[in-house]
């Protein structure tokens, strides 16, 4: 597939199946989200890859961040966040990696780090892999950060679930051009 084919037909499937990528697969696929552009080279990328029985320790370390954030679950809401890893065969978790920097505020960071994540999704992609790139409540919160073991001034900016598209798969959205695009010249 050729690079503006794959940007151009990409679509984010949340219905998601084994084979997950191989370790090799993501290996190719990682290298691009390292190209990512990244003001003053200070490589604010972390990804956490998160695949088959381990998905029960994310499922855990969500259900402790709830609680941590003094919410009155219900069962039912016990069980979703138990379950939300296992939506895909792998996760990976995007921390932001954010570093004090006279001239690079921690916004230009999260988009560093979020450039990255579209390489990810364009590389796998192009592999014939599916994903999608969630949120919610399990992200842009310290609870979360503190709760995945990792230092303070990391910043999860969110989850890519990961594997090969179960068939369903919504149309491209068509768009005009002009709605969006204004050409000074
Ligand atoms: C930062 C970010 C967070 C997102 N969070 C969620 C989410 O929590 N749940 C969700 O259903 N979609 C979320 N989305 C949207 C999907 O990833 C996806 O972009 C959307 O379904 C549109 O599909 P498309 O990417 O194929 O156009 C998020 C997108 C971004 C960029």
């Amino acid at each position: 597939m050729d690079t503006l084919t794959a940007i151009q037909t990409r679509n984010s499937i949340p219905h998601l199946e084994d084979p997950a990528p191989t370790h090799e697969q993501m290996s190719e696929v990682y290298k691009g989200a390292l190209r990512a552009p990244d003001h003053a080279r200070l490589r604010p990328w972390k990804f956490i890859e998160v695949r088959g029985e381990a998905r029960e320790k994310l499922g855990s370390i969500f259900l402790e961040t709830a609680n941590s954030l003094n919410q009155d679950l219900t069962d039912a809401e016990v069980e979703k966040l138990l379950k939300a890893p296992f939506r895909a065969p792998m996760v990976i978790i995007l921390a932001a990696d954010v570093k004090h920097h006279p001239k690079v505020p921690e916004i230009e960071q999260i988009i560093s780090l979020g450039t990255a994540a579209q390489n990810i999704l364009l590389g796998l992609h192009d592999m014939g892999f599916s994903a999608v790139w969630r949120t919610g409540q399990m992200a842009f919160n310290p609870e979360i950060t503190k709760h995945l073991g990792l230092q303070e001034n990391f910043q999860i900016i969110g989850y890519l679930y990961v594997g090969t598209s179960m068939g369903k798969e919504k149309p491209l959205p068509e768009h005009n051009l002009d709605d969006f695009l204004e050409v000074w010249e």
